[in-house]
């Protein structure tokens, strides 16, 4: 991008310039030009000037079994991002990112996933509770040409979930090149609720990546110094929008946020501190709103806020630096100082009202400690879980069928982590050994973890044994997960022995 490169190429050159004048002055400011150059702040400088795009609602139809069948293929493309010209990129039936899937509880749905990307790659459906051979991660590769179709039945809370490929050692790259999208489940519950509901109009799905474009106005993927975590990006895309803003006429607006970004953590908020409602985590409603200022989502977290504006405002989302208890360098080099506006808010200047967010959303059964049939821990460190890297013919561990699980979770380095677990959602017990803060006594499938904090997680595998199809549970940093931050569980029935992973289909690099 023009205005982003040059940016950036101003940055560099006096970067440059600043260190050079540090050297001169002594090696012990040679940190301070690091230091100094490598934290972005678009506050304020961010033009509103795209209208947000909103993915459009997937089509679907009923088979003749009763299932909603959706069609999706990846395919290459090329999408104008700004000045530039066109960006090489991958999508979902279309040029970047994918269509909204939409489902409700109780339905059996069926996608028929096509590969045109011209390599290997797969798409697993993030927070979904399914039979193992249907989560698309490692094991369902999807050569190129062909066609994969897993079926499973919708039976969890309304959340928004999201889909994303999950090919060992490949997420990041193609998550990058912009395969993503969200996958919305609705229920009873959700719908009984006087809730913001209109697809697009004051219900909105907000998909928040980070990019660099090199001075041809492609992606660069380059992870840069230390780049440990992964590529940080000094461009915000919405929904694959530069620069967006959004019309709002009405007096609340609901935005599913999701953090669909490879590496860089978030601390969301409106530039003019105002509250609003967070209504629901990862994998549901909450059981009442929490009204803050501020939701930190790492990457694949999501979170549902209804925001209220005044008639004929501009209010600014903004990212904050995210706390997450780094210690400096790591705290710099993680993109944690960083500062960004991420989309403008424009209220009509008449606005149809919208009535106020219940005080109770949906219940949530809490998972009884006492009842857990075996406790875990997993240690987090460098790009290992436990001290293993990942391995595709290695089953980590076999859960137990209709039973209930704790799990501890501990990083002792100054790296940030996150854990996500698939199959199932679970209830954060607590952290470092206290209440878990509100943003995190719903239902979760990814957490973001702090040096030397463990969380306590409890979850509940009902169903879906299957002793030699395993699930995954990673790092959700997808540098890290493709470097092996990653380990393999299956859910078997009560006293049988865990198998073998399906062989021939592991893609090694
Ligand atoms: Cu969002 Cu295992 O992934
Ligand atoms: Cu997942
Ligand atoms: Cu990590």
């Amino acid at each position: 991008m023009a205005g982003t490169g040059s940016r950036r190429w101003v940055k560099i050159l006096v970067g440059t310039l600043v260190g050079v004048l540090l050297l001169c002055t002594g090696g012990a400011s040679f940190g301070t030009w690091f230091w100094t150059r490598s934290a972005v702040n678009t506050t304020g400088e961010v033009d509103f000037v795209n209208p947000l795009a909103i993915p459009p609602l997937a089509e679907s139809r009923i088979d003749d079994k009763g299932r909603r069948v959706f069609d999706l293929r990846a395919q290459t493309g090329h999408r104008t991002f700004g000045p530039d010209g066109a960006t090489p990129t991958w999508g979902y039936n279309g040029d970047y990112l994918g269509p909204t899937l939409r489902a409700t509880r109780g339905e059996q749905v069926m996608v028929n996933v096509v590969n045109g990307v011209g390599e290997p790659t797969s798409v697993h459906w993030h927070g979904m509770h399914l039979p193992a051979a249907m989560d698309g991660g490692p094991h369902q590769m999807v050569r190129p040409g062909a066609t994969w179709s897993p079926h499973w039945t919708i039976n969890q809370p309304a959340a928004s979930l999201w889909y994303h490929p999950h090919l060992h050692g490949e997420t990041e790259r193609h998550v990058y090149r912009g395969l993503a999208g969200m996958f919305i489940l609705d229920d009873e519950v959700s719908a009984g609720l006087a809730l913001p509901r209109r697809y697009g109009v004051d219900d909105i799905p907000v998909i928040v990546q980070d990019r660099n474009f090199d001075s041809d106005g492609r992606f660069d993927a380059g992870r840069g110094l230390f780049g440990g975590i992964g590529v940080l990006g000094d461009t915000l895309l919405v929904n694959g929008t530069v620069g967006p803003y959004l019309e709002v006429g009405t007096e609340r607006v609901r935005l599913r946020l999701l953090n669909g970004s490879t590496a860089r953590t978030y601390q969301f908020g409106f530039a003019d501190n105002r509250d609003f409602a967070l209504i629901g985590t990862d994998g549901g409603l909450l059981t009442a709103p929490y009204r803050t200022g501020r939701i930190r989502l790492s990457p694949g977290e999501r979170a549902e806020i209804v925001v209220t504006v005044r008639a004929g405002e501009r209010a600014v989302l903004r990212s904050y630096p995210p706390e997450q208890g780094l210690d400096f360098f790591n705290q710099r080099f993680s993109g944690s100082d960083d500062r960004f506006d991420v989309l403008e808010l424009r209220a009509a200047a008449t606005l149809a009202p919208a009535p106020e967010v219940p005080d109770r959303l949906a219940p949530i059964e809490r998972l009884d400690p006492a009842s857990a049939a075996a406790t875990r821990t997993f240690t987090m460190a460098g790009h290992d879980i436990n001290d293993h890297d990942m391995d595709l013919g290695r089953i980590d561990f076999a859960v137990t069928r209709d039973t209930t699980e704790i799990w501890e979770i501990t990083k002792p380095d100054g790296s940030p982590h996150s854990f996500h677990v698939h199959d199932v959602q679970f209830q954060v017990l607590s952290v470092a050994g206290r209440e878990p803060p509100p943003e995190l006594r719903g239902w979760k499938d990814t957490v973001l973890l702090e040096r030397q904090r463990p969380i306590r997680i409890i979850a509940r595998f009902a169903d879906h044994a299957d002793p030699n199809m395993p699930y995954m549970y990673h790092c959700h940093l997808l540098y890290h997960e493709d470097q092996g931050m990653m380990g393999q569980f299956v859910v078997v029935e009560p006293g049988q022995q865990p198998g073998r992973p399906p062989a021939g289909d592991h893609h090694h690099n």
